[in-house]
């Protein structure tokens, strides 16, 4: 059946980039959750996918877009307005702050006028490539003044919002001075999707402070005069039938043993993270650390690798924090190494799916131990890939996952020796309550599947209720 509105996607990165490979440009799918939840729903009844012309593509040779079965437009930005929206705002402010990571948040330099800029050219973009009556969903906190920005046109489209990060509460979100003009630009929509509860109430709380709307907190309604925009806990999840079939495929197994072989047969202690300080990863560096301190026979048994994937190079605090775990690793391996075996595996780059896959498959435990994350999809990963129920997951109270991932073992990753005795707990677990807990984590994150995400966001967009 036909849908009965044209659907339009708008999102900071789009769904295909520009590869070179063997000297030859291509097309590839992009990585990550929404667009593997997405695609296929835009392949399927046809629509738009509205995304930043990325500043790697500017002087690329004109290739011919991917013929996806749907449309793919794009919003050319200057290359100052684009550092100005991504570096400088979306990456050095909204991200620490959404976070709750006050103390990161770089406001003096922040060109808050390429926000405005470059979401009112997403906007227009939008507007050329939409219907009067389309289903239009805005991702993340890059496109938060769009909403507003496609109302004022499009009285009779139904506009929903995604929050991919944590929404905190008033007292930090109020650091930021344009904090009213973010809520009016969200109120635009008709529907707002956050992860968990928490980051809906903390929502409604921040428009209650901020504006003069009124907030009807059991409906989990604002009424902006007499039109309700509705906010609503939808936790997103991965493409779990995807991942388990990867997980099981021969090229991974194959690989499997091939990691085994290579760490002499110690026990595997994963770490998988974009480069980012919220991921916490100098805090599991210590604990490990403390870990290798205590137990002399670790080093010997047991070897934690962490994948690292290179993330927002060209923000300050990222260069930083690189630097240090940099240091970090060094030190530690430099003070617990014996010969042929040093105690931490350290990836700086994206490993591929059948890589990444094998790591997960080869890992005893998966320390996912971020200080604050809107859901952590690593976590959703490592328990999929567990196909024969074995395996310990290691979750920070502080991600979003922990609300739905109850079979974890949980860690406030602030607290080192807690984190140093989880492991501890990990790694003697026996077999028969890790496959008891990891039975229960698999049924989870099957029910959190993305594809249900996208299917209830857009059925709730689109009637309403
Ligand atoms: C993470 C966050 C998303 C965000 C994305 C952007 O995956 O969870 O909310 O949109 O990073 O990353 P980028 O590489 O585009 O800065």
């Amino acid at each position: 059946m036909a849908p009965a509105r044209q659907l339009v996607v708008v999102s900071n990165r789009g769904p295909y980039r520009q590869e070179s490979a063997r000297g030859r440009q291509r097309w590839v799918r992009a990585a990550g959750g929404l667009v593997a939840a997405l695609d296929p729903v835009l392949i399927s009844q046809g629509g738009v996918w509205i995304s930043a012309k990325q500043a790697k593509d500017f002087d690329t040779v004109k290739l011919e877009r991917p013929d996806v079965g749907y449309e793919l437009a794009t919003v050319s930005l200057a290359r100052s307005e684009q550092k100005g929206f991504y570096d400088g705002v979306s990456n050095a402010v909204l991200w620490p702050l959404l976070h709750s990571m006050a103390t990161t948040v770089r406001l003096s330099e922040a060109p808050w006028s390429s926000y405005v800029s470059a979401n009112r050219a997403f906007a227009d973009v939008t507007l050329a490539s939409s219907k009067p009556r389309s289903l239009i969903w805005v991702q993340d906190y890059h496109l938060m003044l769009v909403p507003a920005m496609l109302r004022e046109k499009r009285s009779k489209a139904r506009v929903g919002w995604f929050c991919h990060v944590p929404w905190p509460p008033p007292d930090i979100f109020g650091i930021l001075p344009w904090r009213e003009d973010v809520l009016e630009g969200l109120l635009g929509a008709d529907l707002l999707g956050f992860h968990t509860d928490d980051f809906v109430v903390q929502f409604l709380e921040c428009v209650e402070r901020f504006t003069d709307y009124e907030v009807d907190y059991k409906k989990q309604i604002v009424w902006c005069g007499d039109r309700p925009v509705r906010a609503m806990t939808a936790p997103i999840g991965i493409a779990v039938r995807d991942r388990e079939a990867l997980a099981s495929d021969p090229g991974v197994l194959a690989e499997v043993d091939r990691i085994r072989q290579g760490i002499g047969h110690r026990r595997i202690i994963l770490g998988v993270d974009r480069l980012d300080y919220t991921k916490g990863i100098p805090e599991r560096l210590s604990a490990f650390e403390k870990f290798l301190r205590t137990d002399r026979l670790a080093r010997e048994r047991y070897v934690f690798v962490q994948v690292m994937v290179p993330s927002r190079t060209d923000v300050r605090a990222y260069a930083e924090l690189k630097s240090e775990i940099d240091r970090m690793v060094g030190d530690i391996n430099g003070r617990y190494a014996i010969t042929g075996r040093v105690p931490i595996h350290y990836f700086y780059r994206n490993l591929d799916q059948t890589q990444l896959t094998a790591h997960y498959r080869a890992a005893d435990v998966a320390l996912v131990t971020p200080l604050r994350d809107g859901m952590n999809l690593v976590a959703h990963e490592y328990v999929a890939s567990r196909v024969q129920n074995d395996g310990v997951l290691v979750l920070s109270e502080f991600a979003g996952s922990s609300h739905y991932l109850k079979d974890a073992l949980f860690v406030n990753p602030y607290d080192l020796d807690a984190v140093k005795q989880t492991l501890s707990r990990a790694l003697s677990m026996s077999r028969k309550e890790m496959a008891e807990r990891m039975r229960q984590l698999r049924r989870h994150v099957v029910k959190l599947d993305v594809h249900r995400w996208a299917d209830r966001f857009l059925k709730t967009l689109e009637s309403g209720v």
